[in-house]
């Protein structure tokens, strides 16, 4: 199974530190931001991976990145995407790297404290379809929030004022190869992107998306300064054993 981080966008909530570098370079404790999203696929098994990036400093992740052996990989690969045209758009440019394959997709301010690799496992047991994970937060107004009725989730709502759950959906997600013809059928959101909230609901329109809850930390620490500075702090505590 092939992976694919993404770290493209502009970061805007994150300025003036974004303001000449791109949000994953920046430090989260002892290493920039995109070394966890690449670990949490190195460590489930995945080695051959692509980065979606944009920007200036697009380059950057070459010279941080290389080929990628540091974290065991056969192949690192790259992508550019001009301009910001949302995360369902960034995972389009992925096509021809995934090839015929499924594919395990992170969000590349994306950390999490646990390992993946039994729901990578379960996706590579599920014959088609698509796969989120999913975390009960207090506030889950910032993300995309899944109604689940019985283990199954019947729609996901992108950033609702009023959730229907404390369910976030968190930014790993796992799809076949349909995601790309669903992608280039997608229209944009009021805020100009295309969504993958938008992907994630064609799959569960079709009666073909599963879902787990995932245990431990995890945080969208691109969302926000405060965002960075627990990410940062849990980051330390972690690697400290605290
Ligand atoms: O973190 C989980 C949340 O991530 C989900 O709950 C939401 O459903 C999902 O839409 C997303 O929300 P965010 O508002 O946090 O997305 P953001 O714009 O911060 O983008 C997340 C990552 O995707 C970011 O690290 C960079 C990458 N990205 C984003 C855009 C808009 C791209 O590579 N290209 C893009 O065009």
């Amino acid at each position: 199974m092939k992976g694919v981080v993404l770290a493209g966008g502009l970061g805007t909530r994150l300025r003036p530190l974004t303001s000449i570098t791109n949000k994953h370079l920046l430090p989260v404790y002892d290493r920039p931001m995109i070394f966890y999203p690449l670990q949490t696929l190195a460590d489930a098994g995945i080695k051959d991976v692509m980065v979606v990036t944009g920007g200036n400093s697009a380059g950057s992740f070459m010279h941080l990145l290389g080929d990628g052996k540091q974290f065991g990989f056969h192949s690192l690969n790259y992508a550019y995407q001009t301009g910001e045209g949302g995360i369902a758009q960034a995972i389009g440019l992925a096509k021809a790297f995934v090839g015929n394959e499924k594919f395990v997709v992170i969000l590349g301010d994306n950390i999490l404290e646990n390992s993946i690799a039994k729901f990578v496992d379960s996706f590579k047991e599920q014959v088609s379809g698509a796969r989120i994970l999913y975390k009960e937060v207090a506030d889950p107004r910032d993300y995309g929030v899944a109604e689940i009725i019985q283990g199954k989730v019947v729609s996901i709502v992108e950033k609702p004022k009023n959730p229907k759950s404390n369910y976030a959906v968190i930014g790993v997600y796992m799809f076949d190869n349909k995601a790309f013809d669903i992608i280039k059928e997608l229209l944009p959101s009021g805020r100009g992107e295309l969504e993958v909230t938008d992907l994630n609901n064609a799959y569960i329109h079709k009666g073909e998306m599963q879902a787990d809850q995932i245990t431990g930390w995890w945080s969208d620490c691109g969302a926000s300064i405060d965002n960075l500075l627990e990410a940062n702090n849990r980051a330390a505590e972690i690697r400290k054993g605290i």
